[in-house]
């Protein structure tokens, strides 16, 4: 009941953290700094200014001994004491981080704190869904609430700063990161990252559990050549600005304090030293006011890139582009001292750097507790802390996705007597802890086979065989397999990915289930028992034959900590499934890039039409359409309201009405989705855009009005002349419950002459009457 309470506080706080901001779209204005910091400046020599703006990695610097900071290098106390560094990445323990910060503002000359980061993408301790999985909620609330934990337990542990969110919109499935997102679409890219910004920094940076977020990987990494990671990108400025780069700008117009620069180049310029991205955008244009870091490395790898003959050139290129802080690279504090002497970089490029680090340091509150939130009291208090879990439990179950369900198998009968638990992701706890899984535990996991014991009644018989491995080749243990599918009144058959298949570096051509996992399905299908499939993967998975085969398929992601309690709510029907998808899924591994915000082509893709824009082999459609996700309800759509029907392109709002109804049995939660397509435009429109959304909970039978309020800024275009413009003409409104469904269709004329925004990072704003 105290938990329940303590969860409800906490979910209701989130909830004001949400949509207050949202609502305001400008900047907060920043608080005075209380230190004076172009003193501190005039007072640092040119070693301590490169210093300050270097990071590096803590777990190279101790090795295996780095949980006693005692043992930790001498060589790495003495670059703290001489302030020849400014942050750490990896570096964690309360205690430890205390005494490594002591070092800092009791040992050096001017007593600069340290500023410790870590990848902390989705969660610290407690694991919550990889954000691709979160993403399929569709709910900023749930986005913001696991940030806002993460946050609690990352700073008690002292930790000050998390690489997250990614931003980088992901249409190409090989690319392995493509879990690290929201998906494919830019609106959602936006309203999702700006949610998580807001989740991880709170209200106030200085406040004890706030961490500062990053702005990440600046920019069109998910464009990478083939899907393989870190390869080269080549695309147009006009698709940068209309697709890439606008989940980056609402995260500024969020307050994200830093950024990180991506590994990738653009049409021949790496993104690291890259002026038009990290000065023209990012500070002429935008206004940002933080701090860049590198991605690690990524400064000495311009030298790879041959954009740099060799370190010092790459060391110049970056920092006069505008990446302030050297991830890993060692060059700033090193080539760049001769360099600056010699004269080729200014030390005006140089001060400019350092005074954005002081200054995220000093809004962070650093200067005045520089051990601010790291307390080992706070630490064993906050890490696993059962409100903590419980939410992770929420989050994960909003975020599975109900991909097929015939005849009604789910949800199933709580008095089920035998049922099969089959597949190596059944009672595998690593893999549930997704990639980048934080400091997250396997033996903290509950998987589904736990789950289970747990949950069934003991009159229950659970019988469990793993069947195959996720990736060799063995079948040995299908027989078995088959024998308890055959033995049950009920299967469950766990199949997917491990978690090292998705995450960096881990980009695959097959999307197919990996090892012998089809066959295994095949031979546990063909028992012919209600089989309830769950899919654990990274990434949108080619699985055409279990989408015609398997009564029921539940993509499950890679849910976290509380997995399988989250999956087995889904499954009895204890939480009505409502998570889409926001990644469309394709028929076949080749059919990738593939993402339902296309282009229209001179030919549109008409399967047996020869002369069209299709494959001979594959369907042009996805095999699950971007939106897609059923319940265990239904719902109607109805009566579709546009006012105005005739629109200044000057105006500022349209206003989108639907009615919407539960027609089911149970109770249940639809996302209702707003879709716009121009239809022609100066520049090819896609054939389909996404441009609000709105969740809403009905009880049966029950119906509610929907009302979207889509700011006209949302329907601009870059132009011939790349100027960004509502352009006059008809547009298309679509309301419905995914891409592929939209019941709902009426047109808007929008008049008078093209006019120019200058604010394209605006989010609909819906209310349910
Ligand atoms: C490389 C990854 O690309 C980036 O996302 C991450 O934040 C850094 N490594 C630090 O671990």
């Amino acid at each position: 009941m105290l938990l329940a309470r303590r969860f409800l506080i906490l979910t209701l706080f989130l909830a004001a953290l949400v949509a207050a901001p949202l609502a305001a779209y400008a900047q907060a204005p920043r608080a005075a700094s209380r230190v004076d910091l172009d003193a501190l400046l005039r007072r640092m020599t040119l070693e301590e200014k490169l210093g300050q703006l270097t990071q590096y990695s803590w777990q190279f610097a101790t090795g295996p001994t780095r949980e006693d900071p005692a043992a930790a290098p001498e060589a790495q106390h003495h670059l703290i004491r001489t302030g020849m560094v400014g942050s750490y990445l990896n570096a964690f323990g309360a205690a430890y981080t205390r005494e490594l910060q002591r070092i800092a503002v009791e040992e050096s000359r001017l007593k600069i704190p340290l500023l410790f980061g870590m990848d902390v993408i989705h969660g610290y301790r407690t694991i919550f869904p990889t954000p691709l999985a979160e993403a399929c909620s569709w709910n900023p609330e749930a986005a913001a609430l696991s940030a806002r934990i993460a946050a609690a337990e990352a700073s008690a542990v002292g930790l000050h700063w998390t690489f997250a969110p990614m931003l980088d919109i992901a249409r190409d499935a090989r690319w392995g990161r493509i879990v690290e997102g929201a998906g494919e679409d830019t609106y959602l890219g936006m309203v999702l990252g700006a949610a998580r910004v807001r989740g991880f920094q709170g209200d106030d940076l200085r406040a004890p559990e706030s961490l500062l977020a990053c702005a990440k990987h600046f920019a069109a990494y998910g464009v990478a050549e083939g899907g393989r990671d870190y390869n080269t990108v080549d695309i147009s400025e006009r698709t940068l600005r209309s697709v890439y780069l606008p989940p980056f700008k609402a995260a500024v117009q969020a307050g994200v304090g830093t950024f990180m620069s991506s590994f990738n180049e653009i049409a021949g310029i790496p993104s690291t030293g890259n002026p038009f991205l990290l000065t023209t955008v990012l500070r002429d244009e935008w206004k940002f006011d933080g701090f860049v870091v590198s991605d690690w490395n990524s400064i000495g790898e311009m030298v790879n890139h041959r954009s740099a003959a060799d370190r010092t050139e790459a060391g110049v290129q970056a920092l006069t582009a505008g990446t302030d802080m050297d991830m890993m690279s060692a060059i700033y504090p090193d080539e760049l001292v001769q360099a600056a002497r010699a004269g080729k970089v200014p030390v005006a490029v140089i001060d400019r750097a350092v005074r954005r680090v002081l200054e995220v340091k000093e809004r962070l509150g650093l200067f005045e507790d520089p051990y601010r939130g790291a307390d080992p009291a706070r630490e064993r208090a906050a890490i696993l802390a059962p409100a903590h879990r419980a939410a992770a439990r929420d989050v994960a179950r909003q975020s599975i996705v109900l991909l097929r369900n015939e005849g009604g198998l789910l949800p199933l009968d709580k008095n089920v007597r035998r049922i099969a638990v089959i597949g190596p992701l059944a009672d595998n706890p690593g893999a549930m802890l997704g990639p980048w899984a934080g400091q997250g535990r396997p033996e903290d996991v509950t998987t589904l086979l736990s789950a289970l014991r747990a949950y069934l009644p003991s009159t229950a018989e659970i019988t469990y065989v793993q069947g195959a491995g996720i990736s060799d080749q063995r079948r040995e243990g299908f027989e078995a397999a088959v024998a308890a599918a055959r033995a049950a009144d009920v299967v469950l058959l766990a199949v997917g990915e491990a978690a090292e298949m998705s995450g960096e570096a881990a980009s695959r051509t097959d999307l197919g289930l990996p090892g012998v996992q089809q066959a295994l399905a095949e031979a546990v299908l063909a028992a012919g028992k209600p089989t309830v499939v769950i899919l654990s993967n990274g990434r949108p998975l080619a699985i055409p034959w279990l989408a015609q085969n398997a009564p029921a398929l539940l993509e499950t992601w890679f849910l976290g900590t509380e997995a399988g309690y989250a999956i087995t709510d889904v499954l009895f029907g204890d939480y009505n499934p409502s998570g889409r998808l926001t990644v469309s899924f394709p028929n076949a591994s080749a059919q990738t890039p593939l993402y339902y915000n296309h282009k229209a082509t001179g030919r549109p893709g008409q399967d047996a039409q020869p002369y069209t824009s299709r494959y001979l082999d594959a369907p042009t459609r996805p095999l699950f359409p971007f939106g897609h996700g059923l319940s265990y309800t239904t719902f109607a759509y109805d009566n579709l309201r546009l006012s105005p029907v005739q629109v200044g392109a000057a105006s500022d709002t349209l206003e989108v009405q639907v009615d919407v109804r539960n027609t089911g049995a149970r109770a249940g939660t639809e996302t209702v989705q707003l879709y716009v397509t121009d239809l022609a435009a100066s520049v090819t429109p896609p054939v389909l855009e996404l441009k609000g959304f709105h969740r809403l909970t009905l009880a049966p039978g029950a119906g509610r009005t929907v009302t979207f309020r889509m700011p006209l800024a949302l329907l601009a275009v870059y132009n011939p002349a790349m100027e960004h413009v509502v352009e006059p003409g008809y547009v298309e409104i679509l309301v419905g419950r995914s891409s592929a469904d939209l019941p709902l269709k009426g047109a808007v004329e929008i008049t008078g002459r093209p006019h120019r925004v200058s604010d394209e990072a605006r989010y609909t704003r819906s209310m349910d009457r």
